[in-house]
């Protein structure tokens, strides 16, 4: 049985990072986001062994490191399943970081391959092999608004932002996150050297909670509009900043004049997404966004302009057939 799943991309709104713990990851504390843009991924399950990766994209991995690759592996052992599976991946989204596209895809490999061989994993399993292949994983088991805690692979429901028009940015600069970490551990050592410890993650989750705080009982209104806009900007102004902007801006000014560019473009808030190099701007109204992303477009700067993918809609929309 063949499956097709629309793989979405995420932003971070914040990204707060912590001490670096003793598995070498860092603490850290993000807010995902889905959006709309995707890739597509069809899965086949056929008399064999083995798992094949096709892409047509060079820059994919067809091999075991492929994260696909990684999950389908877990689920066929955890499964005891020993039939072939096929994983074709149509790259639509940048192969860049901060978008989370082979985390993404991991993912709906996932959920497609549960529908192709006809079972339902337990969550804690889903939860578990997600976390396994990478931090930015089990954000995609939820979509919506997603709060990330841990290493960023503990993941909370929050409640969801309705739609908003957003242009993501994705110039052709290579950030290594592992470098960016280990940037930011100079930057704040130096900092605490100098008696001024960073302390973003209190800040953060004072943020979140005065947000959440702010709330009514009854949730976010579904419509958007003004409301919705008021609701991010609460969420934004309540000290959610990227740190990774601090490490990655000196080193690649040209990622910061692009922020720029979409602050005068008129975003309504305009960030660094993960490590980078990927940039997102929000803005009120679609009309604006595609302006924004025609203006960058002209200047050679690869950008697209798309909505945040609730998680409801990202339930929905996942599965093609
Ligand atoms: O989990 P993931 O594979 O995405 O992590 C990639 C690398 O980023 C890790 O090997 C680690 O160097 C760094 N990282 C970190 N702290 C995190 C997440 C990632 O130091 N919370």
């Amino acid at each position: 049985m063949s499956v097709s799943v629309r793989s979405f991309a995420k932003i971070n709104i914040g990204l707060a990072i912590g001490a670096k713990r003793a598995d070498g990851f860092h603490a850290l504390r993000t807010v995902y986001q889905t959006v709309a843009i995707h890739d597509v991924i069809h899965v086949d399950v056929v008399a064999g062994e083995g798992i094949e990766i096709r892409c047509k994209d060079a820059r994919v991995p067809t091999d075991a490191t492929n994260t696909c690759y990684r999950v389908a592996e877990r689920v066929m052992r955890t499964l005891r399943r020993l039939e072939k599976v096929i994983i074709e991946i149509e790259k639509n989204l940048p192969v860049q970081g901060g978008i989370g596209g082979g985390s993404s895809n991991a993912v709906t490999t996932l959920f497609a391959l549960e529908r192709a061989l006809g079972v339902t994993l337990d969550p804690h399993e889903k939860l578990r092999i997600a976390a396994e292949v990478g931090s930015d994983l089990p954000l995609f088991l939820l979509g919506g608004l997603v709060l990330g805690h841990g290493r960023g692979e503990e993941i909370y429901p929050l409640p969801d932002l309705p739609p908003l028009p957003i242009v993501i940015v994705t110039p052709a600069v290579p950030v290594s996150t592992p470098q960016a970490f280990r940037d930011w551990d100079a930057l704040a050592e130096a900092e605490l050297t100098q008696g001024r410890p960073s302390d973003t993650i209190n800040t953060f989750s004072r943020g979140v909670f005065a947000w959440l705080s702010g709330i009514a009982p009854t949730g976010v209104p579904t419509s958007g509009g003004d409301r919705a806009e008021t609701l991010l900007l609460d969420l934004v102004r309540a000290g959610i900043v990227n740190d990774f902007e601090r490490v990655v801006f000196p080193q690649n000014p040209e990622l910061r004049d692009v922020k720029c560019v979409l602050e005068r473009e008129g975003a309504v808030y305009a960030s660094l997404s993960g490590s980078g190099s990927t940039l997102y701007g929000l803005f009120s109204s679609a009309q604006e966004a595609e302006k924004a992303a025609t203006k960058l477009n002209t200047q050679g700067v690869p950008a697209v302009a798309t909505v945040t993918l609730p998680r409801a809609a990202y339930r929905e929309q996942m599965f093609i057939r």
